[in-house]
């Protein structure tokens, strides 16, 4: 794999002190990604509605500095020296070195916060990563003004996909693909990108509810969740299911067939957590109120030859999904009839957005 045209070259010029800020989303996976080899490669492809209101803010400030050993950097988050999460991004950094080395030139200091409540389950890894992948690149855009557009797109997917691999699918919108796929154009394990293809009409502006049935700390992370895909008695299986389904999801978004992109998003969030359910150590991260939520979706589906349908990210909210055009009374039955399965009736209304976008 062709990993060195992601290399910085010609860093002429020098910069003392700037600042960068953007904004980058969360998304929800269509086709899920669970499994990876190193370094972050899927084992099957993915794909996501990027989101619009979920979003992190990220501002780094660059300083030069006497060039380091070891990254310089400190760590803020919503207003708050955050050095537990210090780790994590040191681990990015390190993963990154090699593609950005200006990195051991600056002094940075990273200032984030979510737009989503702070353990609200909603995961912030990919909004969070794609925004300092973002940030980096601005920098690299000062440091050699001759990299395209396109060019710093893609490299900041690669980035941030070193930092977490949904993150890879938060820097363009409103469909992003990641990892290799025969059907889809231009489609790579190294970066996501942009859906090709042209989207029917009911999948613009597709929105999403996301309802906040458990806002605790996950009682497994998502990296742990990836590895015990190692050994996993159906995980091949699984990884051409993935792909096959990407094929099939590529021609229902293009052709507007609803009750089959219905189907095949709610096998997919199924899926997921059988993964889960039949993995050792097995675990579950639903809860009583996701299934609750799931059945008052399915009897108001029939009962009102509704379009409305669920995904499940690694945890126990729900996405609710539904056309742009059914917005009206399914935003009036998850008030009325969801809400109260939500912890503190807590729920986001968002929609799909167009990716990144500079503050
Ligand atoms: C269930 O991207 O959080 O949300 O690469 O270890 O950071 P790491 O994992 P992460 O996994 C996301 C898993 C998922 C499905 C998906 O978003 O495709």
């Amino acid at each position: 794999m062709n990993t060195s045209q992601f290399i910085s070259k010609n860093l002429d010029k020098t910069i003392e002190k700037v600042t960068f800020t953007w904004q980058t989303p969360s998304n929800i996976a269509l086709v899920k990604y669970w499994g990876k080899s190193n370094p972050q490669i899927p084992k099957n492809t993915s794909i996501s509605f990027t989101l619009n209101n979920c979003h992190t803010t990220t501002s780094i400030e660059f300083e030069k500095t006497s060039k380091n050993t070891v990254v310089d950097f400190e760590l803020f988050f919503e207003g708050k020296k955050k050095d537990d999460f210090k780790p994590k991004i040191a681990e990015f950094f390190k993963r990154i070195e090699k593609y950005c080395p200006y990195i051991f030139e600056y002094k940075m200091i990273i200032n984030s916060e979510n737009s989503f409540p702070h353990s609200s389950g909603i995961a912030s890894s990919a909004s969070g990563m794609s925004a300092i992948a973002m940030c980096l690149m601005s920098l690299e855009k000062e440091l050699n003004p001759n990299i395209t557009d396109e060019f710093i797109n893609k490299k900041a997917s690669f980035l941030a996909r070193l930092g977490s691999g949904s993150a890879s699918r938060s820097i363009e919108g409103p469909l992003v693909v990641w990892g290799n796929h025969p059907e889809i154009k231009g489609s790579s394990d190294l970066f996501g990108t942009k859906f090709p293809y042209e989207i029917h009409p009911v999948f613009e502006n597709y929105c999403d509810t996301i309802l906040l049935v458990d806002k605790g700390e996950k009682q497994v992370s998502s990296t742990v969740g990836h590895n015990l895909m190692h050994n996993h008695p159906y995980a091949e299986n699984r990884f051409k299911q993935a792909n096959e389904n990407l094929t099939k999801l590529s021609k229902i978004l293009q052709n507007g067939e609803i009750k089959e992109f219905i189907n095949l998003v709610e096998s997919e969030a199924l899926t997921l957590h059988a993964m889960m359910l039949t993995s050792n150590p097995y675990f579950i991260l639903m809860k009583p109120n996701t299934l609750e939520v799931i059945n008052k979706i399915w009897q108001y589906r029939e009962e009102n030859n509704s379009n409305i349908c669920f995904t499940l990210d690694a945890g126990a909210n729900v996405h609710v999904l539904y056309p742009n055009t059914e917005k009206t009374e399914i935003e009036l039955f998850i008030k009325n009839n969801l809400a109260k399965y939500c912890q503190k009736n807590q729920y986001i209304c968002d929609n799909a957005g167009l990716g990144a976008k500079p503050q």
